[in-house]
């Protein structure tokens, strides 16, 4: 294109130069000056043009062949040569938009890898106790265990464990509508120290059992416009965690209040601080904690914390955690919900 502009530019100008000197009579040597220069600069401007054509064309073949030769991993590497001002602003551009390709790419081969992981183990969480249960019950039908004692024992082992898988797989359904999007909210306005309260109650008996105590601080007018199922889900999720996390003797602290804008519900006990590590790993789903993955007698799935994200998100709000104090302080964030 640029050989063109100036062959046209070039050819238009020489020929108008060469009918104006004609047409002016001109004789003998001026004439033969005029024509002479008009024709060393046409051929200097035709040169130029093409050799600059010849670069850019150069350049931009090399680019060419840089985005051709992008390895899989999708890292760009721009063309060694030098490049004109355009072209290099092109090469950067596309050094940019290959980066952000490859942080995306890695991004979603994470979290296949994490769905991946969470299939493997969630099918050996419900192996184990179905393997115990049939244990269980074929010792039952052949008579085996036949002492009333340990007939007892093996009706509450099977009932614990069948309660146990049913919140299990009760918990990756409502993971899976959380992922699908599918999650249907019905948002009234709610009070935070309703809800607050009604959490406390119903974890109570396990705050018993672990000798924990249990203390809850809300102000009684936080009002936030929720789902008060879906929320106290998450709310107790993370009370739940908290218990089981405080060793025997120690406080959990339920707290909300409003500040500006915002409602905060936070639940501080005392584990005595995650890992600064694991902490931003937490909400993962399937996360653990610890290396081995073999389930306690009260070991969950590692859902709890991503459904709780997964709801406090779908209300708008954020959910974080920091180390503090004895412990670990979890926090809801929700907007307020306005009269
Ligand atoms: N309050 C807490 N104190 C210390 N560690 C915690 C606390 N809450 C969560 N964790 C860590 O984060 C991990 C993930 O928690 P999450 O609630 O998602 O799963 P879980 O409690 O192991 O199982 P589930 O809730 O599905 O029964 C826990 O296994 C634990 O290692
Ligand atoms: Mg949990």
């Amino acid at each position: 294109m640029l050989a063109v502009v100036a062959a046209v530019t070039v050819s238009a100008t020489l020929a108008g130069v060469v009918a104006i000197t004609l047409a002016m009579i001109i004789e003998g040597r001026p004439k033969n000056i005029v024509l002479t220069v008009v024709a060393i600069g046409g051929l200097v401007g035709l040169g130029v043009a093409l050799v600059n054509a010849r670069t850019v064309v150069r350049a931009s073949r090399s680019l060419v062949t840089a985005v051709e030769n992008v390895p899989p991993s999708g890292r760009f590497t721009p063309p060694p040569t030098p490049l004109p001002a355009e072209l290099r602003t092109i090469g950067a551009a596309l050094e940019q938009a290959y980066e952000r390709l490859r942080l995306g790419r890695e991004r979603e081969r994470a979290l296949e890898s994490a769905r991946r992981e969470l299939v493997a183990w969630v099918s050996h969480d419900l192996r184990t106790p179905l393997a115990g249960m049939r244990a269980m019950v074929e010792a039952l039908e052949d008579g085996v265990a036949d002492d009333p004692e340990t007939v007892k024992r093996y009706h509450v082992q099977i009932r614990v464990e069948v309660d146990r898988l049913t919140g299990m797989v009760e918990d990756l359904f409502e993971l899976s509508r959380i992922h699908a999007g599918s999650l249907r909210l019905s948002l009234a306005r709610t009070g935070l120290g309703d809800l607050v309260a009604d959490t406390l109650a119903a974890v109570e008996p396990l705050a018993r059992a672990e000798r924990v105590r249990l203390s809850g601080e809300a102000d009684p007018h936080v009002p936030v416009y929720a789902d008060a199922g879906h929320l106290g889900r998450a709310v107790r999720n993370l009370v739940v965690n908290a218990i089981r996390h405080t060793p025997a003797g120690g406080t959990v602290l339920v707290r909300a209040a409003a500040d500006g804008t915002a409602a905060r519900l936070s639940v501080l006990d005392g584990c005595g601080g995650i890992p600064e590590e694991d902490l931003p790993r937490v909400f993962d789903v399937a996360f653990r904690g610890e290396a081995a993955r073999t389930p306690g007698p009260d070991g969950g799935a590692g859902l709890g914390l991503a459904i709780a994200r997964g709801i406090v998100e779908a209300h708008d709000g954020e959910i974080g955690v920091v180390n503090e104090g004895p412990g670990c302080r979890f926090t809801i964030t929700l907007p307020l919900g306005r009269a």
